[in-house]
């Protein structure tokens, strides 16, 4: 090797261009990065208490006499009290297309408009085309009031006894 030629140093600092490159791509990473998570936050559930995809307080169960069906139009659900007092928080979407169902106090059954299914005052099927029961909410108790989370449908196909919460 000759003696005047010039090697390249092992330990050479980075050189500007390259530190402003690193810089460049840290500053989009963290940008991708912000994005990303800002459309996630904007996807994901809403969960407001007092409104449908939250915790709806309905009030206490002396509110409510047997065998009455009470809307919560911001819940999106009825709660539905049978003649011996249990309870249940009844989903208003129509478990055929998932049109809004209406509760007819006349008939006692909760009518479909679109295509004309009926569901008794526990959800059950009357008439189809509907092919099972309305979906319901939990229902918990907090300092005497009934509250019922409408982020969790409960699907079934038929009412069952065990549905029914009693206070
Ligand atoms: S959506 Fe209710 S009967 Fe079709």
């Amino acid at each position: 090797m000759a003696k005047n030629t010039p090697q390249p140093k092992q330990n050479e600092a980075v050189s500007r261009r390259d530190f402003l490159a690193l810089g460049a791509g840290a500053l989009g990473l963290i940008g991708l990065l912000q994005t990303g998570g800002m459309a996630l936050q904007f996807l994901a559930p809403r969960r407001v208490d007092g409104e449908f995809g939250g915790v709806v307080a309905v009030g206490p169960a002396e509110s409510f006499p047997p065998g009455s069906v009470t809307e919560f139009p911001d819940g999106r659900f009825f709660l539905a009290r049978a003649a011996d007092g249990g309870f249940l928080a009844v989903s208003r979407r129509c478990t055929h297309l998932g049109c809004a169902v209406s509760w007819h106090a006349a008939d006692g059954q909760f009518a479909c408009p679109c295509h004309g299914s009926h569901f008794d005052l526990i959800g059950d099927v009357q008439n189809p085309p509907a092919p099972r029961a309305l979906d319901t909410y939990p229902i918990t108790v907090s300092d005497g009031a009934l509250m019922v989370d409408t982020a969790k449908a409960q699907q079934r196909d038929s009412f069952a006894p065990e549905q029914l919460v009693y206070v």
